[in-house]
């Protein structure tokens, strides 16, 4: 593992092999990232692993403070997966002077969910993410399924903008318990975690219902159950059928689940297929 704060140095090492895979990620390095490393190393000959908290895509600026950093950790992990291009940059070389966010038009899948409850926050992903696929001109590049809207929104763009790239969607992977891994986990403490293992009972139990159930039976039997479970607050749960979305899936007709909520003051998201 080579660790560089400039993406001109990471050019010259990248520009002459066949496949170069890029893994953006805000660091605080979890299995679920490390599992998108391992699957970009066995894809292409070379692998950088960005690690970037990009202020422009939190919508308050307690949380980009709270939001959690472990480059030491970080770089150990990168350490012991081999031959590793880690990508560690300021905010002064990632946006020069120029710290704004573009406005990108993705339609009517902005506005729901996460579009609608962190206004500005896909335009901020979207900025670092063109950014860097820009910089590197990656053949692959590794996004995690957990933030689905995410995935899509980055699909759409490297559409919209003609960038040469392969977007590839990872399966979320979970703590034994089934709660998705995310950064933002190591915040919750020892009761906020234990509630947080109830998500994906919610999404699992949508599943279910959803086979002889109307989405809004599913919907209110689902609100109703997240009301038991202590210190969790949700913000929504919706139910897609994600080829009406249209223009976003190239992918077959799709049902999922969708969560957002609060655990304490921790805010937690996850879907899945039912
Ligand atoms: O999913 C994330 O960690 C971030 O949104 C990303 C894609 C690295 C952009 O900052």
């Amino acid at each position: 593992m080579r660790a560089y704060s400039s993406h001109k140095d990471i050019i010259k090492l990248v520009n002459k092999v066949d496949s170069v895979g890029l893994v953006p990620t805000m660091g605080s390095l979890h299995e679920g990232h490390l599992s998108l490393i391992r699957r970009a190393l066995s894809e292409n000959e070379k692998v950088i692993v960005s690690i970037y908290v990009n202020p422009l895509q939190f919508n308050s600026s307690d949380d980009l403070k709270k939001y959690p950093r472990d480059i030491k950790n970080d770089l150990q992990k990168l350490e012991a997966l081999s031959d590793i291009i880690a990508y560690v940059p300021n905010d002064n070389e990632m946006y020069k002077k120029d710290k704004k966010k573009k406005k990108y038009n993705f339609g009517q899948f902005t506005k729901i969910m996460e579009g609608k409850m962190r206004p500005g926050h896909f335009n901020g992903v979207g900025t670092v993410v063109e950014k860097l696929l820009r910089m590197f001109n990656p053949t692959n590049a590794y996004f995690g399924e957990k933030d689905f809207q995410q995935l899509i929104l980055i699909k759409a763009l490297v559409r919209e903008q003609k960038l040469k790239v392969n977007i590839v969607g990872c399966k979320t992977i979970r703590e034994d318990d089934g709660l998705a891994m995310s950064s933002r986990n190591k915040l919750l403490n020892n009761t906020e975690r234990e509630s947080a293992g109830h998500i994906i009972r919610l999404l699992n139990k949508a599943r279910e219902l959803y086979k002889s159930s109307t989405l809004e039976e599913t919907k209110r039997n689902i609100l109703k159950d997240a009301l038991m479970i202590e210190n969790l607050n949700l913000e929504y749960f919706e139910i897609h059928d994600t080829s009406d979305l249209s223009g976003f899936f190239e992918q077959e007709k799709e049902i999922r689940a969708f969560i957002a909520c609060k655990v304490g003051n921790i805010r937690l998201i996850d879907n899945v297929t039912i």
